[in-house]
């Protein structure tokens, strides 16, 4: 047999490239890992990666039954457990995706009989994956829209059409931009309430910031710690609040978790947590901070913050650490003032139509705020006003024909979006960041998301979920 000869240089490490490149250009982030590029980590942690790869071990046999690993993860997850007060927690090594599944799996599971499922439409896609893997029906309870940011503010279950039988509900809190509704009228009694929380793990530590999922009557809890807090990328956290549920979810996890855990992550975790439970005072302080740094970018004229009033009677409380600002009033879109922010040493979070999103943690300086306050006035003030044509952001009501499972796996076939109208979709389009599918599998395509994926196109947002990434064409049902 002709041995097939290599056309490409091997010699080449792309990746290790790209993230070389970015980093020599000493861009500050305002970005998850909330670590903000080792600023953050905690002294313990810091410590192994004097020479991490020294860490990186396999699951070995320790010489010490008291060291064991599987001993010293447990003990470590109970110290998180105690500092957020619940029955049980468990750290996780594949993100806040790894315990929503989990989750689902533990409670939604067709075993027969299909399982009910009430959830935000703004639901990360992670949430529909798990729909996938499990089979379970959604309901979808519409969230509240922002017609001036053309943003989601919060979901109110209350919005839902009972009487249909439900098995359980998924609430978003907070969301992406901090917005956080009234959970205490929210929790639908008699059935499991589960919390995607990935973007509050700080809630915890300032009287000042809203409550935390877990001060309210739910089942269980994910949090993304790398999101905010100071840990790896991929390290979470789930709480759950009753022993009853315990097993349920310690056994779906089992299913969900590689079987090589990396130690570095469960370190970071580790780190983290004695972090947060030995500086109290760390969050409050750079709320002030945050606080500040809010009031002097609302004196720029061009520069709008948005901030819940009197419009938002839904948004119960919010996170002054999840930035949202626009500069529409100047005519840039959130794609061109990302651009302009990234020109003058800046990365927000993310970019959408109409604004980029900032995330602040106690690890940014007094010289990165400044930084970005200096960028945001340097950029609207350069501007001449212009109009910005910006299409009105909304979640189509789209018919399901199909679980989404059901269409997942249902035959299929590659049509071009623009003649997909009336036909049943067999994937998701999600616009990337924020990570919220405009279609779910199952659902009819229509006039709306073939305009609406043609705008975001346009705008230049990644569409994910869709085997061509140009999304010019799409999977269908038939
Ligand atoms: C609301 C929400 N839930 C879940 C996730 C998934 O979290 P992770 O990246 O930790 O897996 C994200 C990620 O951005 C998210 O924004």
């Amino acid at each position: 047999m002709t041995k097939k000869k290599q056309k490409l240089n091997q010699k080449e490490t792309p990746f290790i490239s790209s993230i070389r490149g970015y980093v020599k250009k000493g861009i500050v982030p305002f970005h998850t890992p909330g670590h903000i590029q080792g600023r953050g980590i905690s002294k313990s942690f810091a410590d192994l990666f004097n020479n991490p790869l020294l860490y990186d071990l396999a699951e070995v046999e320790h010489p010490s039954s008291h060291h064991d690993y599987e001993v010293a993860r447990r003990e470590a997850e109970k110290l998180l457990a105690d500092l957020y007060q619940v029955e049980r927690s468990f750290f996780l090594i594949n993100g806040t995706t790894e315990g929503l599944h989990a989750l689902l799996i533990a409670f939604f599971s067709d075993k027969g009989k299909k399982k009910t499922v009430l959830l935000p439409r703004n639901s990360h896609r992670s949430i529909v994956d798990g729909l996938i893997l499990t089979g379970a029906k959604p309901i979808w309870v519409y969230p509240e829209i922002d017609t001036q940011f053309g943003l989601a503010t919060v979901c109110k279950t209350s919005n839902w059409n009972k009487p249909r039988h439900i098995d359980g509900a998924f609430h978003l809190y907070p969301n992406y931009y901090g917005l956080c509704q009234n959970l205490e009228g929210q929790v639908i009694e008699g059935v499991f309430n589960l919390v995607d929380e990935a973007h509050g793990p700080h809630l915890k530590f300032s009287e000042r910031l809203p409550k935390t999922a877990l001060d309210f009557d739910i089942t269980a809890s994910v949090q993304s710690a790398h999101k905010i807090l100071p840990a790896l990328t991929q390290s979470s956290w789930l709480h759950v609040k009753n022993k009853k549920d315990v097993l349920a979810i310690e056994r779906a996890l089992g299913l969900v978790e590689s079987t090589s855990p990396n130690f570095l992550l469960w370190a970071s975790l580790d780190g983290a947590r004695a972090q947060e439970a030995n500086n109290p005072g760390r969050w409050d302080k750079a709320l002030d901070r945050v606080l500040h740094l809010r009031d002097e970018l609302k004196k720029i004229p061009e520069v709008s913050v948005f901030e819940p009033d009197g419009n938002h009677p839904e948004i119960f409380s919010y996170d002054p650490f999840k930035l949202v600002v626009s500069s529409s009033k100047v005519g840039l879109n959130g794609f061109e003032f990302r651009d302009e922010l990234r020109k003058r040493g800046i990365m927000p979070e993310l970019a959408e139509a109409n604004f980029v999103l900032f995330i602040i943690t106690p690890s940014h300086t007094d010289q990165d705020l400044e930084l970005l306050k200096w960028a945001c006035k340097d950029i609207v003030g350069n501007r001449k006003q212009r109009e910005l044509s910006t299409q009105a952001f909304f979640y189509p009501n789209l018919k399901a024909h199909l679980t989404p499972r059901q269409a997942f796996f249902a035959e299929n076939k590659r049509v071009a979006l623009q003649e997909a109208r009336g036909l049943i979709s067999a994937e998701m389009i999600v616009p990337y960041p924020p990570g919220i599918p405009l279609i779910m599998p199952g659902e009819e395509i229509t006039k709306e998301v073939v305009e609406l994926t043609q705008y975001y196109r346009d705008l230049g947002t990644k569409l994910r979920g869709l085997e061509d990434q140009n999304a010019e064409y799409i999977r269908v049902v038939f």
